[in-house]
């Protein structure tokens, strides 16, 4: 586990998302009702960023072709993505939010 500081908690109010660049990977956070979560901001199906997408709840939707994924396990739920975004593990840490790359 090697836990990275990518934001504070307050630069994400529920309902909002924030795209981060972590070692080179761009990653989406997403406050759903007070939980964070991460995953990559890539679609899955091609190349656009989720941070252009509006969250409801924990679904995700990508601008390009309109498939939702699950921020929380990063499950696409409909076509055309079929490929699950990668998750990270969060934690929050006096308002510091801190992501695990690696595992
Ligand atoms: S690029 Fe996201 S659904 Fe096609």
């Amino acid at each position: 586990m090697a836990f990275e500081t990518v934001a504070r908690l307050e630069q994400i109010p529920p309902g909002k998302t924030l795209r981060v660049v972590v070692a080179d990977r761009a990653v989406l956070l997403a406050n759903v009702g007070g939980t964070i979560y991460a995953v990559d901001d890539l679609c899955t199906h091609e190349d656009a960023s989720l941070s252009l997408g509006c969250l409801k709840g924990e679904l995700i939707s990508c601008t390009l072709h309109g498939s939702r994924f699950s921020v929380r396990t990063g499950e696409p739920q409909e076509p055309p993505a079929t490929e699950p975004l990668r998750t990270y593990p969060v934690r929050v840490r006096a308002g510091i939010i801190e992501i695990d790359l690696a595992s």
